[in-house]
């Protein structure tokens, strides 16, 4: 299974995208997300799960906005406050894109139980399985065109990568990630990420 989604019905799922400034870097965003609707076994991004675990019942849709809102909120704050720097349609375009690979990760389970929330149950696909996270959503920045450094902010934003980047972006993408993971975890009642780092 696959569907087709037009560019106008993407940007209303991520309206995110229009801020991105360079015309190659929006149209690149898009073209990922297009394919990825081609080539994925769900019918609509809208049923895709932020994740199999605690947080299946969330949309993986809004955790990308909630991600990319709050690398851009973060980056706009340390800019004001203490002059830092960053590439915004750099983060823009890392924050849309950072889990654009979990609609080919998973598949849908028609035997799943529901996930008490929007989301459909899922479970991983040949990909999921096969691949480490963020490996292929890093295969198709690369296979687009699109800057190495973007490139890497995605491959990095995850602990399942051996590598971290030393770039900005790559610091306000994966707090924002952790946040806005832990804002749909915790009410769950199950352990959140900033747990991880007590001692
Ligand atoms: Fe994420």
């Amino acid at each position: 299974m696959s569907f087709t989604i037009s560019e106008d019905e993407l940007l209303t799922l991520l309206p995110e995208i229009a801020e991105i400034g360079d015309p190659e870097l929006r149209s690149g965003v898009v073209a990922i997300w297009l394919r990825t609707a081609q080539k994925c076994a769900w019918n609509r991004f809208e049923d895709v799960p932020k994740n199999l675990g605690s947080e299946k019942y969330r949309r993986l849709i809004d955790h990308v906005r909630g991600v990319t809102k709050m690398a851009i909120a973060l980056a706009e704050i340390a800019e004001e406050l203490h002059g830092t720097p960053y590439n915004r349609d750099y983060l823009l375009a890392a924050g849309l894109l950072h889990d654009v690979s979990k609609p080919l990760e998973t598949e849908p389970d028609p035997a799943g139980e529901p996930t008490g929330g929007p989301a459909l149950p899922g479970r991983k696909s040949e990909i999921g399985k096969k691949l480490q996270h963020a490996a292929y959503a890093t295969h198709e920045v690369l296979a687009e065109g699109m800057p190495l450094d973007l490139a890497s902010l995605v491959l990095t934003h995850t602990h399942d990568s051996n590598m971290r980047s030393r770039a900005i972006e790559a610091s306000y993408l994966f707090y924002a990630d952790y946040a806005d993971s832990d804002a749909g975890i915790l009410p769950t009642g199950q352990k959140a990420f900033v747990e991880v780092w007590k001692k």
